[in-house]
């Protein structure tokens, strides 16, 4: 179990490299009007709901000490982010405003889940 949630935790983490790593190639051109949604961020959106269900599944089959409030809150952004990144894949030009608020919104989940117990 422990090595199971582990290994479902480094995938959250390749997750969440390939959705922060997805806005952070597009910054420059974001910033030139030209920004668009890549497959590292929708892979890295769906990575992050699904690995995040799974974490969730392992806790409550061992402890069940989960931290609902915590766990509704970033799965309500995850949500967010995956509606974002797939109403806006296809749109070029793309308004600047989508890739900055889901770089901000992936960084607003990355404090949740380090700073609140
Ligand atoms: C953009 C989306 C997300 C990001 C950036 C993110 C980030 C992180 C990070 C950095 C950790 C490690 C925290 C630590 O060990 O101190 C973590 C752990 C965890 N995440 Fe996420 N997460 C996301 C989405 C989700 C979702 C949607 C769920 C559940 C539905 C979830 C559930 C969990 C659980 C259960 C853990 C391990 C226990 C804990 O530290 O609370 N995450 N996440």
């Amino acid at each position: 179990m422990t090595i199971l949630f582990g290994i479902i935790l480094i995938l959250h983490f390749v997750g969440l490299a390939s959705l922060l790593g997805g806005v952070l190639v597009q910054v420059k051109d974001n910033a030139a009007g030209k920004g668009r949604i890549v497959a590292a961020m929708i892979h890295g959106a769906l990575t992050q709901l699904v690995t995040g269900i799974l974490l969730v599944g392992l806790i409550e089959m061992g402890s069940g000490d989960v931290n609902t409030a915590k766990i509704a809150t970033k799965l309500a952004v995850v949500i967010v982010i995956t509606v974002l990144v797939f109403v806006y894949r296809k749109k070029s030009p793309l308004a600047s405003w989508v890739v900055w608020l889901i770089g901000a919104l992936t960084l607003a989940n990355i404090a949740i889940a380090v700073l609140w117990h």
